[in-house]
């Protein structure tokens, strides 16, 4: 059968150069062959020293996937708290030992920063008060606050509009104009040094 087997690659390969010969007689099918999961995911950020960012794991999700953080072990929990900033890998498993894997980055916001982030909004943040015109698709007035970047680069235009009111309110009217206490929290970050640090 061997002998067979190898005369046929033999001429196999000569007739057809794409033929594969290095496989058994019989190869198992393998039951991860195409699992490949699209893994849908949204994070907070780690603010200050506190090494506390979280990670959800939007999907996939299911009784028998189980998933985990870098080389910790594998939890049923779709959650992840208390992670410091850097480069994560988060592994789903399935029941049948399947496994897919993302690269997740958390960041470091200072705390001030981090309060501004929330007043502002964007990917990763529930509510926030500048979508849709400057989040997403949204670009009016020649600007878009979904990166870190563009929310420090344009710190000045953000006091003047969102806590001045110059030359008129941010967010535009007829929406609300922010509340003392979130102009506050602008305010402290400029004063602070308005680095995403501070
Ligand atoms: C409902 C839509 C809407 C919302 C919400 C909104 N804006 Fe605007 N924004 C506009 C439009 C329209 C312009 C362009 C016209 C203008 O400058 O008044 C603009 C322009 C700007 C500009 C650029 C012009 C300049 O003066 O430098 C900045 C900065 C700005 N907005 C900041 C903000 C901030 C900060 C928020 C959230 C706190 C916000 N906006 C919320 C609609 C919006």
């Amino acid at each position: 059968m061997r002998v067979t087997l190898k005369i046929f690659c033999l001429l196999a390969s000569a007739a057809v150069t794409t033929y594969s010969c290095s496989k058994n007689d019989n190869p198992a099918p393998d039951p991860c062959s195409g699992y490949n999961k699209t893994i849908n995911f949204t994070k907070t950020e780690s603010v200050g020293t506190s090494n506390d960012g979280t990670i959800t794991i939007l999907e996939p999700r299911g009784d028998t996937i189980t998933y985990k953080l870098n080389n910790g072990a594998y939890q049923t929990s779709w959650y992840f708290t208390n992670i410091p900033p850097g480069n994560h890998v988060i592994t789903i498993k399935n029941d049948k030992g399947c496994t897919d894997t993302a690269q997740i980055t958390i960041l470091n916001y200072g705390p001030k920063y981090a309060l501004v982030k929330q007043i502002i909004g964007g990917p990763y943040v529930i509510g926030g008060y500048c979508g849709p015109c400057h989040l997403g698709v949204g670009n009016s007035g020649g600007k878009n606050f979904d990166t870190d970047a563009s929310i420090v680069a344009n710190w000045d235009r953000i006091k003047a509009r969102a806590v001045d009111n110059i030359p008129s309110q941010m967010p535009e009217p007829p929406n609300a104009m922010l509340t003392p206490a979130d102009k506050q929290k602008i305010t402290d970050w400029v004063n602070a040094g308005h680095r995403q640090s501070d």
